[in-house]
């Protein structure tokens, strides 16, 4: 490279007009107009029009005859201010642009498979596998860019309240948090693997044993389970652990922390302290854990007032312990009948057997449900639902958690419809006071709800009545998505192994997996507690996009592979038999 680059192209502006500088980049675009080339150079930091002139120099123009998008140039020229009337406002730039004297070819491109504009609607697949050309669409270094904005300021912020950042081990036996495990075969303990972690969980609370008091960790997690748009396979936590603590500390830490990141991210004030909510709350009012607060249509709860109604469908229900609960959707009595048969139909799908409806209109109720419900009935379902002309209501009858994932789903859908949802809102909520343990029918066994290091909220429950024992739990929802979960640990080996009992591990598998942890604990265990951040939803969610993916790098695709690298690979036979392995598929 002859010409050695002077500024950035964000760097110029008017206040340097007649100043001779020398920018490298990419061609943006090329056009040619009568005598004169304009190139819109662009480099990580933006975009600049760049004229050639064959006054200025001939060779500098017959090079940029030959130029094409995408090839790699430096050119030096001088700074000038536009003639008016072609100051582009779209343009940060737009008000100048480069006078090229000589331009410098330092590479050339191939045609790239898409055209590199924002808002493209391109493959996925394509994208991921030309990664470094989508990476050159400034929504992409936009958002590269944000997260490390964002995590910079989590760093600060944690620095300044005096935690230490410390790295744990990627090749480990793995602290369950419910996924399965990635598994690395050994070389030197043939047979023998180590499991990459779900989370630092173990570690970070073994650091608080070793005094280290408050901890993080920007943390790479690595998690085998289905792939959706808010979940990857590799996973990124800010973790946290603290010593000498309860829940009010931990929240506290988070929404200042938050609050900064928001700041330093995308200039955003938000406020605190976030709303509380307990899990019961949770799914009855908004049928799901993570309730997303951007509006309401709350779903509400029947089952007193129906009790022994003539509705054999709610009737049944209840008699067999279920419940009835509804959903006022204001408006919607205009609904067209196929639209409603969309509700249902979406009901079904999410496990109902079936979604009653009334429509209230100045009329009265239309209904194929009404003539089976008591006019006292319809009376007070009107009453609870604050039922209005014009409204249209709907109903599920089942289990508790049947209606809950029901009503849940019904309200979300009917938040996208209705155009509810403020999209530029963040609105968070703590969710608390968590289930500890959850019977698990196939396994036949409590598991934890968070995971079995959670403190109960009363030991003495784990004796009486571990099925309503609540756990010391917390989770952070931001508009609907969990972006984080916590708890308060349990840091007594006694109550640490009555908990794996419960959860029917025998003493033997106890000792073989966390028997390091049970040791550590008899060695002077503070009182402590922690949380982790899903740091790719939090940045999906600040930079107002669908899926993490396209805030990380070089994320994996539904399928867990990566479509540039074509990752996972097969591996060659001497590879294998070094690690005393043997595929049984080809
Ligand atoms: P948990 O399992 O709730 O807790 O994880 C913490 C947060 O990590 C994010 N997350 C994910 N993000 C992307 N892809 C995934 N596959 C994925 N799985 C989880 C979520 C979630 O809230 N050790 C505990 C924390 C603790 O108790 O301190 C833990 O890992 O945003
Ligand atoms: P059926 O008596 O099964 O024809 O149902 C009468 C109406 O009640 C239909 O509109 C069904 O969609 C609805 N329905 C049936 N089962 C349930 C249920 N468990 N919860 C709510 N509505 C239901």
């Amino acid at each position: 490279m002859a010409l050695k680059r002077t500024h950035t192209i964000q760097e110029l502006s008017t206040r340097m007009a007649g100043q001779p500088v020398v920018i490298a980049g990419w061609v943006n675009t090329r056009r040619d107009h009568g005598g004169l080339i304009f190139v819109d150079l662009r480099d990580r930091s933006g975009l600049v029009q760049v004229v050639f002139n064959p006054e200025i120099s001939k060779p500098a123009f017959e090079l940029a005859e030959r130029i094409r998008n995408e090839y790699v140039i430096a050119i030096a020229g001088t700074v000038r201010i536009r003639p008016e009337g072609t100051v582009n406002p779209n343009l940060p730039t737009g008000d100048i642009e480069v006078y090229a004297s000589e331009l410098e070819l330092l590479n050339t491109a191939k045609t790239p498979p898409f055209y590199l504009d924002d808002n493209i609607q391109v493959d996925e697949i394509l994208r991921l596998r030309y990664r470094y050309l989508d990476m050159r669409r400034q929504e992409m270094k936009n958002n590269m860019m944000l997260r490390h904005r964002v995590i910079k300021s989590l760093r600060n912020f944690l620095d300044e309240r005096g935690f230490l950042e410390i790295e744990t081990p990627i090749l480990t036996r793995s602290a369950p948090e419910g996924a399965r495990d990635y598994l690395v075969p050994s070389r030197v303990h043939p047979g023998e693997f180590y499991a990459l972690p779900q989370s630092p969980q173990i570690f970070k609370q073994i650091l608080m044993v070793a005094g280290i008091e408050k901890y993080y960790q920007v943390a790479r997690c690595f998690r085998d389970e289905d792939l959706r748009a808010d979940r990857q396979p590799e996973f990124t936590q800010l973790d946290i652990e603290m010593s000498f603590i309860d829940e009010e500390d931990i929240m506290e830490l988070t929404e200042s922390m938050l609050v900064r990141a928001f700041a330093d991210g995308i200039g955003r004030e938000i406020s605190v302290p976030f709303p509380r909510i307990t899990y019961d709350e949770a799914m009855k009012s908004y049928g799901s854990d993570k309730p997303d607060l951007r509006f309401g249509l709350l779903i509400q709860d029947l089952t007193d007032l129906l009790q022994g109604s003539e509705f054999k469908v709610f009737a049944t229900a209840i008699n067999s312990g279920g419940v009835v609960r509804a959903i006022n959707a204001k408006g919607c009595a205009s609904l067209s009948r196929k639209e409603i048969d969309e509700l249902v139909q979406l009901a079904i799908d999410l496990g109902a057997r079936g979604l009653a409806w009334i429509q209230v209109t100045e009329e009265g109720m239309k209904s194929p449900i009404v003539k089976f419900i008591s006019p006292e009935d319809l009376e007070g379902i009107t009453s609870r639902l604050e039922a209005k002309p014009g409204d249209l209501l709907l109903f599920c009858a089942d289990f508790e958690d049947t209606v809950a994932r029901v009503l849940g789903g019904i309200r979300l859908e009917l938040g996208k419809r209705l155009q509810l949802i403020d999209e530029d809102a963040f609105n968070f909520v703590w969710v608390t006071d968590f289930p500890l343990l959850e019977w698990d029918e196939e396994e036949n066994r409590y598991i934890a709800v968070h995971h079995p290091f959670t403190s109960p909220q009363d030991p003495e429950q784990l004796e009486s009545s571990p099925q309503t024992a609540k756990a010391r739990a917390y989770d952070l929802v931001l508009n609907g998505t969990e972006v984080g979960g916590g708890s308060i640990r349990i840091h007594s080996r006694a109550l640490q192994e009555k908990m794996f009992a419960l959860q029917g591990l025998t003493p033997e598998e106890v000792a073989d997996k966390f028997g390091y942890m049970l040791e550590a604990f008899e060695y002077g265990a503070p009182p402590h507690g922690g949380i982790a951040f899903g740091l790719d939803r939090l940045i999906m969610l600040m930079a107002k996009r669908d899926s993490i993916r396209d805030v990380i790098a070089f994320p994996k695709t539904q399928s867990a592979s990566c479509p540039m690298t074509h990752a996972p690979s097969s591996v060659r036979p001497e590879q294998l038999k070094e690690l005393n392995i043997k595929t049984i598929i080809k």
